[in-house]
């Protein structure tokens, strides 16, 4: 039997999810731009929306989302595959219930992982994909193989970046590398914004760019304005949310949260946690 078939087979044996988790990955061209501040703050808004949120932290960098809610994981994904640890035990409860699972170093080998991790691997997802409504995947920045793959498993991805023009020419770089973009969700946000006008024309740029070249629409999710008071909850390991739910980047934040809980309609189609492993782990 091959990797495919054994990989169909598991799904049937373990998989038979009455609930579907939309997943959901966020990427950036270069670093720094404010992916996991985003990440977690974007969890907290979905929370408080009412939805069941895991956070997988696939980001190998060291300001991660351990760092930047204060919570440290004692377990990660790689020794769920050794069959040292459950499901279970990966999850570290943060702000407003959110469910954060640290990745751990080595989660890019997932490409050549045998039978045997293969089946824990979709065991462990599939406890999330269950006890999830969102599943949002930090990949961390840049065109890696490890931040490709799951860029390259999740139907939507999230691409950040800062109106700067390097860090639109390196969301460009990363959209550009995308497996089959057209058979994907693209939106962006663009972070630290002096103005709308400036994310906007930040937008523009890109959307004709990528357009123009790549022939892919990406959608605008929207602007979150620059914020001291973000820095100043991330020096205090909180999140914004947590710490200044009024300032103006909570603010903008939650419009996200509630602009990506709406899109929730049209990507019924897409929420299939089969397409999700088997691209995960490249078996066709
Ligand atoms: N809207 C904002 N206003 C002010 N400062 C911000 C904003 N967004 C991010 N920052 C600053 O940028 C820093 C980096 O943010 P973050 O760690 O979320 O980026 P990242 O993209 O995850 O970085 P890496 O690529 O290293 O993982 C934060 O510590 C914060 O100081
Ligand atoms: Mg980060």
């Amino acid at each position: 039997m091959d990797q495919a078939e054994r990989l169909r087979e598991l799904m049937a044996e373990h998989a038979e999810a009455k609930n579907e988790a939309r997943i959901i990955a966020i990427s950036s061209g270069k670093g720094g731009v404010g992916k996991t501040n985003f990440t977690i703050n974007t969890a907290i808004a979905l929370a408080d929306l009412g939805k069941k949120v895991t956070i997988i932290d696939a980001d190998l960098g060291l300001a991660n989302v351990d760092v930047l809610t204060g919570v440290m994981s004692k377990h990660n994904f790689m020794e769920v595959l050794s069959g040292d640890v459950e499901a279970k035990e990966l999850v570290t409860e943060g702000p407003k219930g959110i469910q954060i699972v640290s990745g751990g170093s080595g989660i890019s080998g997932l490409v050549d992982i045998d039978d045997l991790e293969l089946e824990r691997l979709i065991l462990a997802l599939s406890y999330f994909n269950a006890t999830s409504d969102y599943i949002i995947i930090d990949t961390g920045a840049g065109i890696s193989k490890s931040v490709m793959s799951f860029v390259g498993a999740a139907s939507e991805l999230i691409v950040v970046l800062n109106p700067d023009p390097t860090s639109i020419t390196d969301a460009y770089a990363l959209i550009k590398n995308i497996e089959n973009p057209e058979e994907k969700t693209i939106q962006l946000v663009i972070n630290r914004v002096e103005s709308a006008q400036e994310g906007k024309e930040a937008f523009e740029k890109i959307s004709s760019t990528v357009q123009k070249f790549l022939d892919i629409e990406v959608e605008n999710l929207g602007y979150i304005f620059e914020d001291h008071n973000l820095g100043k909850a991330v020096k205090k390991t909180s999140p914004v949310m947590i710490e200044y739910p009024r300032s103006i980047s909570s603010k903008a934040i939650e419009r996200i949260a509630r602009k990506i809980d709406e899109g929730e309609g049209k990507q019924e189609e897409k929420k299939s946690f089969f397409g999700f492993l088997k691209r995960l782990t490249k078996k066709t």
